[in-house]
């Protein structure tokens, strides 16, 4: 692979196991190259190269609230969508319209890290909530809305990706979403749910979002085409109440520049309606899930006993936590000098310490042999630490 065709961040000839990109051979090239001319020589060609409605794509729209409702039977009308440059769009939206300088926000520990980076940008308080196998840990959170109430203190939303959640992999259990739904009614706050992985799943059944638990009030729930077709098309969702819908489309940005992305939205609305979408997906879910076993076979094969990793039900990650006697920075040096990178845990936490002896692994861009021989070379620094940790010990007593 040469550097021209390598996307964001991705050294060439190294092993990129920090890349949360899909894999280049599951991108829909030829396809959407078919849809591009079809687009070209049809009636529309003209108006797709103009501003957008400010709503977005209707078609896509049409077609996400009738895919809604037949895969969760959600009631979702169009006024309660639109069509956005990718989730991270709908993050800065959302961001700059419901909190500002000093506002709090609650966040996983660990969370998504350029969402973390947007709402730094933004100088939000961020109030982290420790995490375990389930997800958010409901009784820290409720601890900290009480302490934070104490001192006057609201938040403005909580921020979560529910379903195979980047960094870990982890879904959050049914139950504490139903109480965090409770929780943000009692105290106030507006659940942002980030749902980019929910098609990348390999189990038939998810919890329902907290969209459905809520009846649609006070969360705004953010889907993307990323994962499944495209980065660079740039098209994601946001679904919410109608009134905050309304206000999101008539807002400055909008107003100025139109919908999100006219002509990429056309080729996504096209390649949804031509019935080729559950096809693709149904391929996406077959070749992550191998992607998936063969790096959780990896990890099965070389790592020392005091290694824990997660077992992703979804998703492109697995999050690694290493044993004590080495740190993330000492490995991220060693693994770097033989072209394996992986994503620090550091990143992931408000409090970059909390994450010295985790990192992220992402099995969804690189091939499987790759996958494989970066996980092996991980496995085999991990365990010359613990032999130069013994040995130290060992001439220390
Ligand atoms: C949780 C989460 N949200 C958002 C994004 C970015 O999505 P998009 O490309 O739609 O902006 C990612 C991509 O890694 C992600 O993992």
């Amino acid at each position: 692979m040469d550097l021209q065709s390598s996307p964001q961040g991705v050294v060439a000839g190294s092993i990129p196991l920090f890349a949360g990109h899909p894999a280049h051979e599951l991108l829909p090239i030829s396809t959407v190259r078919t849809l591009v001319d079809s687009i070209w020589s049809g009636p529309d060609v003209v108006r797709l190269f103009n501003y957008g409605d400010e709503q977005g794509n209707r078609q896509l729209i049409d077609f996400l609230a009738a895919r809604h409702q037949q895969c969760e039977n959600l009631n979702i009308g169009r006024e309660h969508l639109m069509i956005i440059g990718g989730s991270t769009w709908g993050v800065g939206m959302i961001t700059h319209h419901l909190a500002g300088p000093g506002d709090t926000v609650l966040v996983d520990a660990p969370s998504y890290r350029d969402a973390l980076h947007i709402f730094r940008d933004a100088k939000l308080d961020l109030q982290a909530i420790a995490i375990d196998d389930g997800g958010v840990i409901v009784d820290e959170m409720e601890r900290r809305l009480r302490d934070l109430a104490s001192v006057r203190r609201r938040p403005k939303f909580y921020y979560v990706v529910p379903n195979f959640q980047n960094p870990t992999g982890i879904t959050l259990a049914r139950e504490r979403r139903q109480a965090i739904v409770d929780l943000s009614k009692e105290y106030g706050f507006v659940i942002v749910e980030d749902d980019v992985y929910r098609d990348i799943r390999f189990v038939d059944d998810l919890p329902p979002s907290f969209y459905a638990l809520s009846r649609g009030e006070n969360v705004l729930r953010l889907g993307t085409f990323s994962k499944t077709l495209a980065p660079g098309l740039r098209i994601g969702w946001l679904i919410g109440p109608a009134e905050t819908v309304k206000r999101f489309v008539t807002s400055g940005m909008l107003r100025m520049g139109g919908g999100a992305n006219p002509f990429a939205a056309a080729i996504v609305a096209d390649f949804c309606s031509s019935g080729r979408w559950e096809e693709h997906v149904a391929r996406l879910r077959n070749q992550y899930k191998l992607r998936r076993d063969c790096a959780l076979a990896a990890l099965d094969a070389v790592m020392p006993d005091s290694a824990r990793w997660t077992r992703p039900e979804g998703g492109y990650f697995i999050w690694l936590q290493l044993p004590d006697y080495v740190t993330v920075d000492e490995l991220e040096g060693q693994a770097q000098a033989e072209n394996v990178y992986f994503a620090s845990g550091k990143g992931f936490f408000v409090h970059p310490e909390d994450g010295a002896h985790h990192l992220r692994l992402s099995f969804s861009y690189v091939p499987l042999d790759d996958l494989r021989s970066g996980i092996a070379t991980l496995g085999r620094i991990i365990k010359g630490a613990r032999r130069s940790h013994r040995s130290r010990r060992s001439r220390r007593h």
